[in-house]
């Protein structure tokens, strides 16, 4: 873009609500640390805006965004709430020590919603959301509001619920494609017609937050930026309900790299947009699919002959992105048992964790394990054990002790010590269809819940036959499913660590009622 197209081109606010639409992904549960480290890691890429969850939904999820008002210094902090006092209550509760809180507040407009879901009539409910505004505005002037499910909704209706809703205090303006229906050129009319037909609408920042049913919420909202809005709402990796969010990452480059036609700029450090994607997949336990845009492993792979000889001779023949724009190059400097606390931390720092005091020991005492067992710890290593050690925050059940027995000629048995938080320590002993069935068999009997594998997948971390083994389950039980990772040299150690990370994640969700 020329200089002069540059200095007219407009900012475009970036609300990730990652760690509240992307973690309602079936099984992408986050705990308190998880969520706290994504916040800060969020913050460091730059995002305007932090959704940081749900507060009315649980006492764990209150605390979780509290702690991340409390702590992460920049974005707006933002909670969600339907459009009832309790909900706002604890939205309030939760974000009111952050430097720069929002109130997000929604509830249905389509009629499909108001007549089925919420059973009223579109007056009341024009009514409720009024009174539900002016209840927010009570405690803070950053209050956004989101008609649901906007894109089904009567367009009549939406003007006059908007004029409303800003009359009522509302001053940011968010347009959901809750079902991911739109279609990009019918969606940018909306919002264009939104512009024109809504008094008020133009002292509000304009927002669109769409879904990805049909495989269009960033094509969707690249066109709502077109006519108009001016924050988008999106995920990293694009994850969340069903199909899941506009893709965070993909916005961002898509700006980037089509600045000739979209002359508008965020604010966001694309270095980070990596690490950020791999954090959010580590902890979450969503794979990243290889050809994902981006982000994906093939993103910026080429294989047939003709593309590489392509690129070989210029890279622009079939590269459009650098992977460098997005910090795509990791440094493969490794560490070994001989380096010191300063070299780790610095390696920690580069991968994003700014640990120190006991973190950093603890992290710095398994350093010195891992290198004792493999000769050179690579940096996804160090990542490796950083992550396992904020997912096994606050663990019901620790893994005390492993025997398993396999073999071409022998019933596969495992036996198992675990544990309990009280120290109680209990064992049991299985058979299985192979040493890992056999563990989670024990692991079942002792926990006395029938726990369903729903999926597992296992990889190395980095190359070589003493590579730490990564082990990612999927697990459901009385209807919840989570994941689980865990890590180690030894597969059927790692297996098992995932599984019980899976248990202890399970336990936490239903209270603690489970388990011996
Ligand atoms: O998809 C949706 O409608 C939402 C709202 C709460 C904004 O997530
Ligand atoms: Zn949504």
């Amino acid at each position: 873009m020329s200089e002069a197209k540059q200095s007219q081109a407009e900012k475009i606010m970036i609300f990730d609500s990652t760690l509240r639409d992307g973690e309602q992904t079936p099984g992408a549960r986050l705990n308190r640390d998880e969520k706290l480290e994504v916040a800060r890691q969020l913050a460091r890429l730059g995002v305007d805006v932090i959704e940081a969850g749900f507060p009315v939904s649980s006492p764990g999820e209150l605390k979780a965004v509290r702690d991340i008002a409390r702590q992460i210094k920049g974005p707006v902090i933002c909670a969600l709430a339907r459009a009832v006092p309790g909900d706002i209550d604890a939205a309030w509760e939760a974000i009111r020590e952050a430097e720069r809180p929002r109130l997000h507040v929604f509830l249905g407009a389509s009629d499909i919603h108001m007549q089925y879901k919420l059973k009223k009539d579109p007056r009341q409910l024009l009514e409720q959301a009024v009174e539900a505004v002016k209840y927010a505005r009570r405690y803070t002037a950053d209050v956004e509001y989101s008609p649901e499910d906007a894109t089904r909704a009567r367009e009549e209706y939406l003007y006059e619920l908007l004029e409303a809703v800003i009359k009522a205090g509302a001053t940011v303006i968010n347009i959901p494609d809750t079902v991911g229906y739109a279609l990009p050129q019918e969606f940018g009319a909306l919002i264009r017609r939104l512009k024109e037909k809504v008094p008020g609408l133009d002292r509000t920042i304009l927002s669109v937050h769409c879904h990805d049913d049909l495989g269009l919420a960033v094509a969707n909202s690249l066109a709502a930026i077109e006519n108009g809005a001016r924050q988008v709402e999106c995920n990293i990796n694009g994850i969340g309900e069903r199909a899941g969010n506009a893709a965070l990452e993909e916005i961002a480059v898509a700006l980037r790299i089509r600045q000739n036609s979209l002359p508008y700029y965020t604010d966001l450090n694309f270095s980070e947009i990596y690490r950020t994607s791999r954090l959010v997949s580590k902890l979450t336990g969503i794979p990243i699919p290889v050809n994902k845009a981006v982000i994906g492993i093939n993103a910026f792979a080429h294989s047939s002959g003709i593309h590489q000889d392509g690129v070989l001779k210029n890279k622009e023949t079939y590269e459009i992105i650098d992977a460098s724009l997005i910090g795509g190059k990791a440094a493969q400097m490794f560490l070994t048992a001989r380096s010191g606390r300063h070299a780790v931390q610095h390696q920690l720092k580069q991968l994003g964790f700014a640990l120190e005091g006991d973190q950093l020991e603890i992290i710095y005492n398994r350093f010195l394990e891992l290198a004792d067992k493999k000769k050179e710890v690579y940096p996804e290593d160090l990542e490796a054990l950083v992550l396992e050690h904020l997912s096994a925050a606050e663990p019901t059940y620790r893994l005390e002790y492993l025997q398993t027995v396999s073999g071409t000629k022998s019933i596969p048995a495992a036996m198992i010590r675990l544990k309990k938080d009280d120290d109680t320590i209990l064992e049991e002993a299985a058979t299985g269809s192979g040493p890992i069935d056999a563990s989670y068999n024990a692991i079942n009997k002792i926990s006395g819940m029938n726990i369903v594998l729903d999926s597992y997948r296992l990889n190395a971390l980095t190359h070589g036959r003493d590579a730490l083994g990564e082990v990612n389950v999927k697990m459901s039980y009385n209807g919840k499913t989570v994941t689980g990772r865990g890590t180690s040299t030894d597969i059927i150690e790692a297996s098992v660590k995932a599984y019980l990370n899976g248990l202890n994640k399970m336990l936490k969700l239903n209270g603690n009622e489970n388990g011996n």
